[in-house]
């Protein structure tokens, strides 16, 4: 399996910011590991240019779970993937808040995506409430059970755990509570997709940085990291390429 460091600048990055990932194309051209960043869709054609012919690979951050039509302001699945787009982040916590986006929806995003031949990152991930209260992993249950399409595979599927309280807060889990979530993640996937679950990638998300990176690379089951503040600057997400790739 190739570990994955996906970066999601979430609404952040004009074209100036483009100069970014022409330093870390840059900086690591080569990684060991996969490099994905995710940028807002206005961004993705200009920054899949640059990308193409290097390792860093492209992703929306949500799309339509239809393929046209009239859905104002939404952008479909196979526009991303005529933008130059591979991957597509969907269901992340910010949309379920946002847009109250259910697993149904973010499941149906997913059959989507994965039909046009992107890979659909499926992100998860219980509040602070949840966790005080000792729902994590019933709800990290139901999330998965409803929001990955049944026949995904290895190629087509990452699971992203992020928990929700973690984003953006500069807290994270014990090392201990991230290897419990992503081994019952590992385990429920296996229930559900078999054989293929072995090589799905699962990645880690919520206040990762250069600082973090290499402890939570080493916790069994955590096949990359999805970064949020931190992949806005090439020198902070090349450090956590650089972690994961001597991981
Ligand atoms: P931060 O890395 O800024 O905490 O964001 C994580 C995230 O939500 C990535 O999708």
């Amino acid at each position: 399996m190739r570990k994955l460091a996906a970066g999601n600048w979430k609404m952040n990055g004009t074209a100036a910011s483009l100069s970014e990932v022409a330093a870390l194309l840059r900086d690591h051209p080569t990684p060991v590991c996969e490099m994905l960043l995710c940028p807002p869709a206005t961004l993705i054609t200009q920054m899949a240019a640059l990308a193409k012919g290097t390792a860093l690979h492209i992703g929306g951050q949500d799309c339509h779970a239809k393929s046209s039509g009239a859905h104002t302001g939404d952008v479909s699945a196979s526009m991303l993937m005529d933008a130059g787009a591979t991957h597509v982040i969907l269901g992340h916590s910010e949309r379920r808040t946002d847009h109250a986006e259910t697993d149904a929806q973010v499941n149906a995003k997913a059959v989507a995506a994965i039909g046009v031949g992107l890979v659909a990152v499926v992100c998860i991930g219980e509040t602070e409430g949840q966790r005080d209260a000792g729902q994590t992993l019933d709800v990290i249950g139901t999330q998965l059970a409803g929001s990955v399409p049944d026949g995904s595979t290895a190629a087509t599927l990452v699971v992203a755990y992020e928990p929700v309280w973690a984003i953006g807060t500069g807290r994270t889990p014990t090392l201990q509570e991230i290897a419990d979530v992503h081994r019952f993640i590992r385990e429920r996937l296996t229930a559900k997709i078999g054989a293929e679950a072995a090589g799905v990638r699962l990645l880690y998300g919520g206040s990762v940085k250069p600082s973090n990176a290499t402890e939570i690379f080493a916790v069994p089951h955590v096949d990359g990291a999805l970064v949020g503040g931190a992949s806005l600057k090439a020198s902070d997400f090349g450090a956590i390429v650089a972690a994961l790739s001597a991981a």
